[in-house]
């Protein structure tokens, strides 16, 4: 049996990075009788860097929920809960961060470069600094032994691990040792439409999950493939061409993709051609989830509500293991 937790930061919708990366392993780990899956939206983590701006993350926790029903996560096999609804998150968080050191956290990789690039400096929020202690307690409090989680993510994965190490021979045995499970090699980091990097939101390169077919159809025929290849005889360039890269991930029939390539590469065969094919491969991935999206979409109180009941089936795990916690510490002074 796993318990497998993850979560996202309610920022913005869920776009195909997302997906390949981690939403569609996630579906799969559910449908596995043998999984226990606990998926947090994780508005605390959010809020480390928007605490000025609190709808901006407020606001995106229905939308996160709505893109993972969308994928078909499902409240009657997984956990599905807000963070911030788990005091004992935050309590937990309180006893790890004496056991890691300022030097400590200041060495994490993936906080090191957030911080550069959000010019942070001096003025890093507190809260930020130390969201890998407070990811340790979301990991813990549910006891998983499996994480799921980009590649970005694996310092945070190591954090935990060191936390788990340090407590339990500190105090007792209690706190279970996480595992990360990385992405399958070459889907960890779909590029954006540009070609210019990772998908992402701040770069304005993403198609969403919530993207209308219009929207879709627009950018995929905006997408980036050979600027050399001007005529529909010249050869092409399949590599760091978006529309290939992205039918190398989505589309079923390898050899027909093959079979493009060549032509593509030999001349002949004009970008629109591809793009079509893209068009065609990407609503096929995309058609289902916009159906349930826009079902769930039409019952927000449906949504709260099953949000509402997974956190409070997930306050009771976490409660137990903070009561295992404090008395392994020997702070359980009243019972
Ligand atoms: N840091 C993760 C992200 O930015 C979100 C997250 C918060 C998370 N707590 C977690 C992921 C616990 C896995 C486990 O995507």
């Amino acid at each position: 049996m796993n318990t497998i937790l993850t979560g996202d930061r309610p920022t913005g919708n869920l776009h195909l990075g997302h997906y390949v990366g981690s939403l569609r392993t996630r579906k799969t780990m559910q449908d596995d009788p043998n999984n226990n899956l606990f998926v947090m939206i994780a508005d605390i983590q959010a809020l480390t860097d928007n605490a000025r701006t609190p709808e901006k993350v407020s606001s995106n926790v229905l939308e996160v929920a709505l893109d993972y029903l969308a994928v078909g996560l499902d409240p009657q096999k997984s956990t599905l809960f807000i963070q911030s609804q788990i005091p004992e998150l935050s309590e937990l968080t309180m006893y790890y961060l004496n056991l890691v050191s300022v030097g400590r956290v200041r060495r994490n990789p993936t906080v090191k470069t957030e911080i550069e690039q959000k010019n942070f400096g001096e003025g890093v929020p507190t809260g930020f600094f130390i969201y890998p202690i407070s990811q340790a307690s979301d990991i813990t409090a549910f006891k998983a032994n499996l994480v799921p989680v980009g590649e970005d993510q694996k310092p945070m994965v190591e954090q935990a691990q060191e936390i788990v190490h340090s407590f339990n021979s500190t105090y007792q045995e209690v706190l279970i040792n996480p595992k990360g499970v990385l992405p399958e090699k070459g889907m960890g980091r779909l590029p954006g439409i540009d070609g210019r990097g990772k998908m992402s939101k701040s770069l304005n390169n993403g198609i969403y999950l919530a993207d209308s077919k219009e929207t879709v159809d627009k950018k995929v025929m905006n997408m980036y493939t050979d600027p050399n290849h001007i005529h529909v005889q010249d050869p092409g360039n399949v590599e760091g061409n978006m529309v290939f890269t992205y039918l190398d991930v989505f589309a079923k029939d390898k050899n027909y993709v093959q079979e493009l390539k060549e032509q593509y590469q030999q001349g002949g065969l004009g970008d629109v051609k591809i793009k079509r094919y893209l068009i065609e491969v990407l609503d096929e991935v995309l058609t289902p989830m916009r159906t349930r999206r826009e079902k769930f979409a039409q019952d927000p109180q449906y949504v709260m509500d099953l949000l509402k009941e997974g956190s409070l089936a997930a306050e009771q795990i976490a409660a137990q293991t903070l009561d295992e916690v404090k008395t392994a510490m020997g702070i359980n002074y009243f019972r």
